[in-house]
C-alpha cells in the first residue's frame, strides 16, 4: 500500500480495521477499495468507479443503496424512541407490529419471534432453542445439530459449528463437539454417470439418515439447512431432496431450522424458501432483506411446539434467561415493517416472478461458454460453475483460482460478483430490471472472456 497518502481512507482503514473474510497480508498490500455512494443496484467507490452490484452486498440489499424513505422512518424513530430493550417484560410497539407482521406472512404456522441483530444470532439462539426444547420435553441428550457441508449459517461459535465450511473452522477449534455434517447436495458436481436428480437426492436423504443411525436417534436433536445454499455456491436443492430429507427428520423426531437468511423476503420467487420448496420447519431464522439490509436485524420464528415447551421452563426456572441488547430495537424494527410495506406496495414477489425467470434464462445462454460448466438457479439467486473439462465435469486445480480469476476480471469491468471456489453466485438486488440483467450479462461475459483468455496463458 506504498502509494495510498498517509491520511488516505486507505491508509487508516490497515491500520486500523480488522476485516471479515479478509486474507490480512493482501489486503495490507492491496489496501481496500473505499465504497463511497450507492443508488439502486450500483455503487461507486471513492474514484467514482461505477459498479453493478449482482451480489446485493451479501445477500441483503434487496432495495439497493439509498432510500429516502427508509431514512425517515429511521430519523423519525431515532427522535421519538431511539433505544428501548424488550427485557423483563417491556415492549414497543414497532416491534409488536413486526412480530404480528412476521407471523401472519410466516410459510408455516408459528407461534411467536425472537429478535436479535444478525443472521448469526438468530442461528445460534435457534441451536439453543433446540437444546432448551430437548431439556424441557425430559429427552436432555438429544442434542446433536446436524448441518450440512459447505452450508454456512454463521460466524458465531454455534453457528459456525453448524456450518460446515473447514476453512473457517481451520484453528478455531471448531466445529464444537455435538455438531455433525452430512452431504452436501450438489448434484451437478457429485451424481455419478446416469444418476437422475432423484436418484440423486434419495442418495443424500439415505446419506443422512445412515449419519444419524450412526450418531445414534436419540442424541440427534435438529437438522438446520438452508432452502437454496447461498455461500455453499447458489446451490439449489435436487429435485424431491427436501421431501426425502424431511422425512427422514420425521422418521427421528428431529427439530427441523430453515435458515431463510439468504431465501427470506422474496428472494426464491416466493415469500420464503420454504414456500418454493414445501418446507415444514419448527424455527425459522431470517435477515437481511427483512430490513433491505439497511438496519442489523434478525428474527427467529418458532412454532407452537418450541414455544410451549418453553413457556414450562419458566414456571420451573423463573425465567427465560436468554437475550441481547439490541433485540427488538425499535430503529431496527421500525426500519424492518416500512421494508415490509414496501415489498407490499411493490409487489415484490411479483416483481421477482416476472424478471427471475428472465435472469436464469439469461445466465443460462452462458452454459456454452468455454469456461462454464453448470448454470442452475431459481428466482434471483444463480449459481454459475467454472470446469476444466466440460465432458468430463472436472474441476480445475484448486491452485489455479479460477473463481477468483473470474471476479478480478468481473470487476475490472465494473461488475461485482460472489465467488466460492469456483462457483460464482448471483443474487442482485431484488429491484433489478430485465436492462440491469442484461448489463449483469454484457460485464460477465467480457469477464469470462477475459478470464479464459488469461488462464489459457
Ligand atoms: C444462510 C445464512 N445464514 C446465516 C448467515 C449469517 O448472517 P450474519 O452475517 O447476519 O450473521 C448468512 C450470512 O451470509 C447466511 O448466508
Amino acid at each position: 500500500m506504498t502509494y495510498a497518502a498517509p491520511n488516505s481512507v486507505q491508509a487508516r482503514d490497515i491500520a486500523s480495521i480488522v476485516h471479515p473474510q479478509t486474507n490480512l497480508v493482501k489486503h495490507l498490500e492491496q489496501g481496500p477499495i473505499v465504497m463511497e455512494r450507492g443508488q439502486g443496484c450500483y455503487v461507486y467507490d471513492d474514484h467514482g468507479r461505477c459498479f453493478l452490484d449482482a451480489a446485493a452486498g451479501l445477500w441483503c440489499a434487496s432495495l439497493g443503496y439509498a432510500s429516502e424513505r427508509l431514512a425517515r422512518v429511521a430519523y423519525e424513530q431515532m427522535r421519538k424512541l431511539g433505544y428501548y430493550h424488550l427485557y423483563r417484560g417491556t415492549t414497543n410497539e414497532t416491534g409488536v407490529d413486526l412480530a404480528e407482521r412476521l407471523l401472519q406472512i410466516a410459510p408455516v404456522p408459528m407461534s411467536k419471534v425472537l429478535f436479535q441483530c444478525s443472521g448469526s444470532e438468530a442461528n445460534d439462539t435457534a441451536i439453543k432453542l433446540v437444546w432448551y426444547y430437548h431439556s424441557a420435553i425430559g429427552k436432555p441428550e438429544k442434542r446433536k445439530i446436524i448441518g450440512r457441508r459447505m452450508a454456512y449459517h454463521g460466524s458465531t461459535s454455534a453457528s459456525i459449528s453448524a456450518s460446515g465450511k473447514a476453512d473457517m473452522h481451520a484453528d478455531f477449534g471448531l466445529p464444537f463437539p455435538g455438531f455433525v455434517h452430512t452431504e452436501y447436495p450438489h448434484y451437478y458436481r457429485f451424481h455419478r454417470d446416469g444418476e437422475t436428480e432423484e436418484q440423486f437426492a434419495t442418495r443424500m436423504a439415505e446419506a443422512l439418515e445412515a449419519l444419524i443411525l450412526r450418531e445414534g436417534p436419540e442424541s440427534c436433536g435438529a437438522f438446520i439447512a438452508e432452502p437454496v445454499m447461498g455461500a455453499g455456491g447458489g446451490l439449489t436443492p435436487p429435485r424431491s431432496y427436501w421431501a426425502k430429507v424431511q422425512a427422514v427428520l420425521h422418521k427421528y423426531d428431529m427439530l427441523f431450522i430453515a435458515d431463510e437468511v439468504i431465501c427470506g423476503f422474496g428472494r426464491t420467487g416466493n415469500m420464503w424458501g420454504s414456500q418454493t420448496y414445501e418446507l415444514k420447519p419448527d424455527m425459522i431464522s431470517c435477515a437481511k432483506a427483512l430490513s433491505a439490509g439497511m438496519q442489523p436485524i434478525s428474527a427467529l420464528l418458532i412454532n407452537q411446539r418450541v414455544f410451549r415447551a418453553m413457556f414450562d421452563e419458566s414456571r420451573k426456572l423463573g425465567n427465560f434467561a436468554h437475550g441481547f441488547t439490541y433485540a427488538g430495537h425499535p430503529v431496527t424494527t421500525a426500519v424492518a415493517m416500512e421494508t415490509l410495506r414496501i415489498y407490499e406496495e411493490m409487489d415484490m414477489i411479483g416483481h421477482v416472478q416476472r424478471v427471475g425467470p428472465y435472469m436464469q434464462q439469461v445466465l443460462a445462454m452462458f452454459a456454452d461458454h468455454p469456461l462454464v460448466g453448470d448454470v442452475r438457479g431459481v428466482g434471483l439467486l444463480t449459481g454459475m460453475e467454472m470446469v476444466a473439462d466440460k465432458a468430463m465435469r472436472a474441476p480445475f486445480d484448486p491452485a489455479r483460482n479460477v473463481g477468483a480469476t473470474v471476479d478480478k476480471h468481473a470487476r475490472a469491468h465494473g461488475l461485482i460478483t460472489r465467488f466460492i471456489g469456483d462457483r460464482i453466485a448471483f443474487s442482485p438486488p431484488l429491484i433489478v430490471t430485465e436492462a440491469e440483467i442484461d448489463d449483469i450479462a454484457a460485464r460477465l461475459g467480457r469477464a469470462l472472456d477475459d478470464a479464459s483468455a488469461e488462464l489459457r496463458a
